[in-house]
């Protein structure tokens, strides 16, 4: 899951809410209700979040990109986004512990959040005059340090590096805007198949993106990403363009946990759009490389035949693997031999895949129909997986 979740996941199962519960839903209803009234002023409000961030805590401006309008305030988009699920901790404490490990990379310690904190409820009150209560106060108060309490435990958990250096070692256009850009990290990076890192390259400093690895871990520990540019991205369009063989990248502590079941003991239902394939891949990867592994049916889709940009390598993939079945879909009707119609359509009209652990990975509008249209048609919750790819 990223920042942002692409669905309103189910509750409790068991149907009886604790009180704990109803307190954090409460809570997430005040600051819901309290900025939808400051939402209109966004903008104004991120420039007094990083005016009071940058006068309390100097040393943290360093850490962010030289220009700040590129980002549109990903920071305080994410804490206002995160402090609004506060009620779902059961997701959102296992992702928040991998971010504050990432967060390393920036160089952030215990006393950054204290002034982050600081920084978002004097932009809040600043914006939200009367309606600023000691009740919505403390909400926001209490959320955020729910928050940041989970950031820090996982990044005092971990004393593994706070980034890799890795130099690109390989860099192939796949087709007009994809590259295949091949890296080595300077020491072992463990991570699992399906996971994802955020880089920052030499070309654009303090623009960390997140990428995943179209591999499985490797013995000499080299990593394959797939990278599409995007219209209009800062980063995109330098990493497919500008990346040469010995520019030397930063990565950060793998994210993300979209192969929950490796074992792999039900047939496997891969569904991907796009360059979102690339987890799909490592998924593909690693099972190729067990001596017994389960059938694996995969779908990629795309608007048309040009979007498939790796349909030539996934077919030979699926002739040298019997278990392997690979079926492109187009909206279109472009691919020869493939399926015609919107991913979530093609993929429900084959059935419930009752038998199957599905993995679907790609844009978050084509993760939402799927996972949705996947639910209403039968197939189970804990049947699917998936981490949001997003280009925002
Ligand atoms: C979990 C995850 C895994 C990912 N894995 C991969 C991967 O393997 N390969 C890959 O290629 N990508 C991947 N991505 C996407 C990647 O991280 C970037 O988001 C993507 O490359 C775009 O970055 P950018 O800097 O080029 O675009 P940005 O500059 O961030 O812009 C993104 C979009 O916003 C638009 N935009 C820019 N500025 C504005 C503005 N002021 N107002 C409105 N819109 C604006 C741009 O036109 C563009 O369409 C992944 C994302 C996630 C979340
Ligand atoms: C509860 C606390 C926090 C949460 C939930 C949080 C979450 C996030 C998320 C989700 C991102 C976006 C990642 C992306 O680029 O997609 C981000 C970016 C970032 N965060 Fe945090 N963060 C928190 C605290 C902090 C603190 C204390 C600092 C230190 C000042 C910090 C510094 C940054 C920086 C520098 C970026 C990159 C921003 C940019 O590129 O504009 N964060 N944060």
């Amino acid at each position: 899951m990223t920042v942002n979740a692409v669905l309103d996941e189910p509750e409790e199962p068991s149907g009886s809410t604790s009180a704990r519960q109803r307190d954090a839903e409460r809570v997430v209803g005040i600051i819901r209700d309290s900025f939808s009234k400051i939402e209109p002023q966004a903008d104004a409000l991120a420039n007094k979040f990083y005016a009071l961030l940058f006068a309390i805590a100097p040393d943290t401006r360093a850490m962010f990109p030289a220009n700040m309008e590129v980002q549109r305030s990903r920071l305080l988009r994410a804490l206002v986004h995160f402090v609004q699920m506060v009620d779902r901790p059961h997701e959102l404490t296992p992702f928040l512990r991998q971010l504050g490990r990432d967060h390393r990379k920036f160089g952030v310690v215990t006393k950054h959040y204290e002034s982050v904190g600081t920084a978002l409820l004097g932009a809040l009150r600043h914006y939200a005059g009367d309606d600023w209560t000691d009740e919505v106060e403390r909400a926001w108060a209490d959320a955020f340090a729910i928050m940041a309490g989970a950031m820090q435990e996982g990044s005092a958990a971990d004393d593994g590096p706070a980034w890799w250096e890795a130099e690109v070692l390989h860099h192939e256009r796949l087709d007009w805007d994809t590259a295949l850009i091949r890296v080595k990290p300077d020491q072992e990076m463990p991570y699992y198949t399906g996971q994802y890192v955020s880089v920052e390259s030499p070309q654009r400093p303090r623009l960390w993106r997140y990428l995943s690895p179209a591999n499985a871990p490797r013995k000499d520990g080299t990593l394959d990403f797939h990278v599409r540019a995007v219209d209009g991205g800062w980063v995109s369009r330098s990493l497919v363009s500008q990346t040469r063989s010995g520019d030397v990248w930063k990565i950060g502590s793998p994210l993300g946990n979209l192969w929950a079941n490796p074992a792999a003991e039900r047939d496997l239902l891969l569904v991907g759009g796009g360059s979102g394939i690339a987890p799909l891949l490592g998924v593909i990867d690693e099972l190729a490389g067990r001596d017994t592994r389960p059938y694996v049916t995969m779908f990629f889709g795309g608007r048309a035949v040009d979007d498939l940009y790796y349909l030539g390598e996934l077919r030979t993939l699926a002739e040298q693997h019997s278990w392997l079945t690979v079926v492109p879909v187009t909206e279109d009707g472009s691919a020869e031999g493939g399926e015609q119609g919107q991913l979530a359509d093609v993929v429900t009209g084959h059935g419930v895949w009752r038998d199957h652990d599905v993995l679907v990975s790609g844009s978050p509008g084509m993760i939402r129909s799927t996972v949705s249209r996947m639910l209403v048609t039968g197939t189970t919750f804990d049947q699917i997986s998936y981490d949001s790819f997003t280009t925002d």
